[in-house]
């Protein structure tokens, strides 16, 4: 029987139609190109991966939503010529917005006639589990420097607390010789800075766990606006909230929370006052986690919330940005490198995501995802 010869809508545009009940609700990215990459259908994932809607996609070349992604055009050209699907586990794709790490598979589609009728193009964002990885590799060394820290940090709380101690007494029997005063008090207050750290320590290496309960993040970003804001209104720095209302409540330690957005505030605070150029500016906004469309396995059904804090501080250089989660990393004269450390580790324990970005046109992003509890 001879082919008829096929005038629009093309077999690629009927399968799209026939696929679309079916695809729909797909978690994976699948856009359907034909035979010359033009996309002729795309999924609701598709859509959000590329933050490009229906109407800006159908029609359009597929390097339109993926500009500078060469090597998926050869793909779809191997999969026409070769016949044969080909899965790459672990590529960059760039969208019009940024880079994603992806897990991709270009699968050939035939006719009725056994002809190539295009392709197709299945997408797993692996930005989540790469995110997650991340953050538990982060914390599995942690947990081993946490061991010995925490041992360390015990056998030295106590004698500190007796210097302490000592150094109150010193100071109510000495004369009122404000020279020997001053001594008293360097001892006093480097053993209260001593007290801190080790408490800082003993939260790292041995961190209460996190006694969950419904919490409103709103409430505890209020919690620490209230504890910072003489420091903010000193400094002369403008702090803008946007805050989503509609947000659910996390299943959280509030108090463990409140530590996270203080330690991150502070650190923009230092880094804003670091900078000689501009009137420091921060800005924190609440939102659903809009990142991670594609989630894999057990965290399909798992939403999270974020908290984002920008600053506009110098920045953190390239070189810089992979350290500053390590314990003790610091770039300050007086800084102890266990705040983000401290973050990290908490942030983890809610089986969340801190991860930090440079902003535009300078300073710095700080993401916070948070699991949001599931209604039952
Ligand atoms: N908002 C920020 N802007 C610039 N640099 C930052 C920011 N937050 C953290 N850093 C960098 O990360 C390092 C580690 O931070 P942290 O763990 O809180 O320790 P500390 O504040 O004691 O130095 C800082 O010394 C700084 O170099
Ligand atoms: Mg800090």
């Amino acid at each position: 029987m001879a082919k008829p010869v096929l005038s629009a809508p093309t077999g690629a545009r009927q399968h799209a139609t026939l696929w679309e009940n079916v695809l729909r609700h797909f978690k994976d990215a699948v856009i359907v190109l034909d035979t010359e990459s033009t996309v002729v259908f795309v999924n609701q994932a598709a859509e959000e991966l590329t933050r490009t809607p229906r109407a800006k996609a159908l029609g359009y070349p597929c390097d339109h939503l993926f500009p500078d992604s060469l090597f998926l055009s050869e793909m779809v050209l191997r999969a026409c010529n070769l016949r044969q699907s080909e899965t790459r586990n672990e590529e960059t794709l760039r969208t019009r917005r940024k880079a994603l790490q992806v897990r991709i598979t270009c699968v050939p589609l035939f006719d009725e006639y056994g002809d190539i009728d295009g392709a197709a193009l299945v997408v797993q964002d692996l930005s989540h589990q790469k995110a997650l990885e991340e953050t538990a590799r982060r914390n599995e060394s942690l947990a081993r420097l946490g061991t010995l820290v925490a041992g360390l940090a015990h056998e030295v709380r106590n004698p500190l607390a007796g210097i302490k101690g000592a150094a109150q007494l010193l100071a109510q029997r000495l004369p009122d010789d404000p020279f020997l005063r001053e001594y008293t008090d360097v001892i006093s207050n480097e053993t209260d800075r001593l007290s801190t750290l080790v408490g800082d320590l003993l939260q790292l290496g041995a961190p209460p766990k996190p006694s969950l309960v419904p919490v409103n993040i709103h409430e505890v970003m209020q919690r620490v606006l209230t504890l910072v804001g003489p420091e903010v209104r000193d400094a002369g720095f403008s702090i803008q909230c946007e805050f989503d209302p509609s947000l659910p409540e996390l299943m959280a330690d509030s108090g463990q929370l409140q530590q996270v957005f203080l330690n991150l505030i502070k650190n923009a605070l230092d880094a804003m006052n670091g900078a000689s150029d501009s009137a420091g500016h921060l800005s924190i906004h609440t939102k659903m986690e809009t990142d991670y469309h594609i989630l894999r396995g057990a965290q399909r059904a798992q939403s999270y919330l974020r908290v984002e804090i920008n600053d506009s501080g110098p920045g953190i250089d390239p070189d810089i940005l992979s350290h500053i989660f390590e314990p003790f990393y610091t770039t300050k004269a007086r800084g102890t490198g266990l705040g983000l450390a401290i973050a990290q580790r908490i942030i983890s324990d809610h089986n969340g995501m801190i991860r930090a970005f440079p902003a535009e046109p300078h300073g710095t992003k700080m993401w916070v995802s948070l699991p949001i509890r599931k209604a039952s």
